[in-house]
């Protein structure tokens, strides 16, 4: 499939990345077990059946580690990652939360007590954020009155529309999540995507994961990439993106924003699952500031 063709239908990878988690899920080791219980109420029925039918679960295991080498555990600590920044920053007062390219995202719905006072707005593919928002019905009888819904292409929208749309108030902080999307993005739009949120008041941020540029190169620093070019590549969402390893702090600077953290592999996998080094060697989960 060409990537034009992806925006005629909406996206797989949000599924799979759903998959993935609510395989986890159910994981014996706690240490690995993805917090999101709500993942698997979004998805279809056979991807459910792979993902929670105890006889099935194992192959599901060996078939994701076989495909995408490193994605099951780099899943678990991304998840336990956004939630605790999620957490920590509505916690100091934050009240808008923009989840960008947010595929089946249920902090919305796990969150809700903890989100009292606070908006979500969801923006995503115009495609996937109407199956999304069918989930979201089937799933609660209606949309939660907390969260919006916008649809935007990033590739050819520009997302200042997209936010104004949405109804996010640009007086006031916000805190943007941006999981699983920059690779299959534009630098321009990555480099649109930043400077938006650099125009945000003091206190905002935005968090994303983002594969290094080194993934690109040729021949291969890190192998398995290949796997995810091609796995990703099969259902028309192409990696395209990504940034030097030692340059993050400067691309994130030029952007007009203050790098605040940026955990790679090892100390994901040490901090947030069982230490194992079978972690995602080439992507990494920046949070940056607005400066102020
Ligand atoms: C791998 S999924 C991640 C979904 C979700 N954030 C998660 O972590 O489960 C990638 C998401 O990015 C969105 N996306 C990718 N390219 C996009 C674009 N050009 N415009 C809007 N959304 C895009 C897809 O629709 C999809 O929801």
């Amino acid at each position: 499939m060409m990537p034009d063709e992806r925006r005629s239908r909406r996206s797989h990878t949000a599924e799979g990345a759903a998959a993935v988690r609510a395989t986890a899920h159910r994981d014996a080791d706690p240490r690995l077990r993805n917090p999101d219980y709500l993942a698997e109420r979004f998805l279809g029925p056979l991807l459910w059946l792979r993902a929670c039918w105890k006889p099935v679960r194992p192959l599901t295991v060996w078939t994701i580690q076989r495909l995408l080498p490193g994605f099951y555990r780099f899943v678990v600590a991304r998840t336990k990652h956004f939630d605790s920044i999620l957490l920590g920053e509505v916690q100091s007062g934050v009240t808008q939360v923009v989840i960008l390219g947010a595929g089946a995202d249920s902090r919305a719905y796990r969150f809700a007590a903890q989100l009292t006072g606070s908006t979500v707005f969801e923006l995503d593919h115009p495609l996937t954020s109407a199956w999304k928002q069918r989930r979201v019905r089937k799933l609660f009888g209606e949309l939660p009155a907390h969260v919006r819904y916008a649809g935007v292409d990033f590739d050819h929208e520009s997302l200042a529309d997209a936010l104004d749309r949405a109804g996010v108030d640009r007086a006031k902080p916000a805190l943007f999540l941006w999981e699983g999307v920059t690779h299959y993005l534009t630098a321009a739009a990555v480099d649109a995507t930043l400077a938006e949120v650099a125009t945000f008041p003091a206190r905002s941020s935005i968090v994303f994961d983002y594969f290094y540029g080194e993934a690109f190169a040729e021949p291969p620093v890190y192998p398995d990439v290949l796997k995810y070019k091609a796995y990703t590549a099969k259902h028309g969402e192409l990696i395209v993106f990504g940034i030097d390893q030692d340059y993050v702090p400067a691309f994130v600077a030029q952007r007009g924003l203050r790098l605040s953290s940026n955990l790679a592999g090892p100390e994901l996998s040490a901090r947030y699952t069982d230490g194992d080094p079978r972690m995602l060697a080439f992507s990494p989960i920046a949070h940056a500031r607005v400066p102020g």
